[in-house]
């Protein structure tokens, strides 16, 4: 247990802006739900409803924040337990993007 809290300290503190690739990290977690859309999930590539929740939490920080609390359907930190911020940020911005 003290390991893992030391190697978790470790990596928050390592923070560079996304250690993983969102095409590794994406299938695995946000995607099992968001890319279909699932229980009202906001969909990878739907811009609009993406645009409203930016606009409604203030920007990629207050998402952020929805993403390690949970929201209704979505578990606290959304099957990713050891993505780090930066990790959540790119995924988060994968999904806001148009698709096509
Ligand atoms: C178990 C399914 C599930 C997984 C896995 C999941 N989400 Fe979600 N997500 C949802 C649902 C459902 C909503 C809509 C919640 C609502 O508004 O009721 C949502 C909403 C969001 C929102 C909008 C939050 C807001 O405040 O409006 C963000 C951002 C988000 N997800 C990011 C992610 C990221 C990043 C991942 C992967 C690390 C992820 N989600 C994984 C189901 C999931």
């Amino acid at each position: 247990m003290k390991k893992f809290a030391v190697a978790a300290l470790l990596m928050a503190s390592s923070l560079a802006y996304a250690d993983r690739s969102v095409d590794e990290l994406y299938p695995k977690t946000c995607g099992v739900c968001h890319e279909a859309g699932v229980a009202g999930a906001p969909k990878h590539g739907d811009a609009a409803a993406w645009k409203l929740r930016f606009d409604a939490k203030g920007g990629l920080d207050g998402l952020l924040a929805s993403v390690k609390n949970g929201l209704n359907a979505m578990p606290p930190k959304a099957m990713c337990m050891d993505c780090t911020d930066g990790e959540y940020k790119a995924l988060i911005e994968h999904m806001m993007k148009p698709a096509g």
